[in-house]
């Protein structure tokens, strides 16, 4: 019993941290972190297609499958109401927010359709890099507003 206890309270306090450190739905820090998510396992298969790292296939497929996830969750950080206060986020988002949705779900179907015959070779993964980059650039050119 007394063990069952602590461990439920070590549980607890562990979920408290989660969610005190966890961002705000909703909030600028919250969508640039699903962005800086999608953007690092994009940077790892980069690194590999420019020949910078050992192609690892392991390391693509984790990259793969973190976009796929990513993407498909990062709209439901753009609910209405949520516009203000976020200078990265384009207002288009909420005037066309079927257009938005639908470029998040592409990127996602793309990675997971890439993630159904994975790339075996530097080569091919170059090619997968360009499907996946055309859904960056689309969408960022026009839903995001860049503040560097
Ligand atoms: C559905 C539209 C959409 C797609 C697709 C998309 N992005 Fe983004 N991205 C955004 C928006 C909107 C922001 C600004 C978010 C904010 O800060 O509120 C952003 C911001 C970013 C940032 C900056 C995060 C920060 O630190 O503030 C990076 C990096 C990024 N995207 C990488 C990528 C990469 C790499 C891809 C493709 C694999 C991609 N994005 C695909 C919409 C998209």
């Amino acid at each position: 019993m007394r063990l069952k206890a602590i461990a439920a309270t070590v549980l607890v306090a562990g979920l408290g941290v989660g969610i005190a450190i966890a961002a705000e739905d909703g909030t600028h820090d919250a969508r640039a972190a699903l962005m800086k998510k999608i953007g690092g396992a994009t940077g790892a298969m980069a690194a590999m297609a420019k020949g910078e790292k050992p192609f690892d296939a392991e390391v693509v497929k984790a990259s793969l499958t973190t976009i796929s996830e990513t993407a498909k969750v990062f709209p439901d950080q753009f609910k209405p109401g949520t516009e203000k206060g976020d200078k990265a986020a384009s207002p288009k988002i909420w005037e066309d927010p079927a257009d938005f949705k639908a470029r998040a779900m592409k990127l996602s179907e793309d990675a997971g359709k890439i993630l159904a015959t994975p790339p075996t070779d530097v080569a091919t993964l170059g090619a997968a890099m360009k499907t996946l980059g055309a859904n960056c650039g689309g969408c960022h050119e026009k839903f995001r507003i860049k503040t560097d």
